[in-house]
């Protein structure tokens, strides 16, 4: 794959102001075709050497009922491909265009792979809860190269009980939106479902130490 190229200032913008504007913003064809089918590739081979696993939510819920909440299986994200090191290298591009416009002073990005099967998805959440309130920005990538309305899957994104806008898992889509405002689900999938599911953090100031 060919080296990490700048994304463009206007993509990058349109970021920003969507995000001080709505606190929402949604974005098809962010990445370049190459980037994307790498990082799907990738996905499909995981999931088919059964390199992911169960995605998990609180410690004391049961497995049966946590597939009903969330159904993902994921792998971590961390530099060990070039796909992903490009990935990260974008992320950073945009961490720091997000720093230097709104003062977020966002520090890393934690980002893994999600595979939703057919009949899964991820009920009403927020990404960020009172008790641990690190994660700033959430993003979403998409992977699948084809989607279709009658395949499901989607996206939703609330404002309180209100669904305020629905997005296609489609590949190369780039979803950002303000981590604990902003409540949204997966809607039950038809199809495998391949995607990122990332987060722009602050240093947890209280684990550093104190002299
Ligand atoms: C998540 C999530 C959304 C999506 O993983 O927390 O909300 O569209 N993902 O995959
Ligand atoms: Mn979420």
């Amino acid at each position: 794959m060919k080296n990490s190229k700048p994304i463009s200032q206007s993509k990058q913008q349109k970021v920003i102001d969507e995000l001080v504007g709505q606190r929402v913003s949604i974005n098809p064809g962010f990445f370049d075709a190459e980037l994307i089918t790498a990082l799907y590739q990738e996905l499909v081979g995981l999931e088919k050497q059964e390199q992911l696993r169960a995605a998990h939510i609180g410690k004391q819920q049961q497995r049966a009922q946590i597939r009903d909440i969330r159904g993902d299986a994921i792998h971590w994200i961390n530099a060990e491909t070039d796909a992903q090191r490009r990935f990260l290298a974008e992320m950073t591009q945009l961490q720091n265009a997000l720093n230097q416009q709104l003062f977020l002073g966002l520090t890393e990005l934690e980002a893994h792979y999600a595979h939703y099967p057919p009949g899964m998805g991820y009920q009403k959440h927020l990404d960020s809860f009172q008790n641990n309130n690190l994660r700033r920005i959430t993003i979403v990538v998409y992977l699948n190269p084809d989607w279709q309305k009658d395949d499901g899957g989607e996206l939703e994104i609330y404002d309180d009980d209100e669904v305020i806008a629905k997005v296609l898992p489609l590949g190369g889509t780039l979803v950002c939106f303000v981590s604990e405002e902003i409540p949204h689900k997966v809607a039950i999938t038809r199809r495998e479902r391949f995607s990122i599911a990332g987060w722009f953090r602050v240093r947890d100031t209280a684990a550093a130490p104190t002299s």
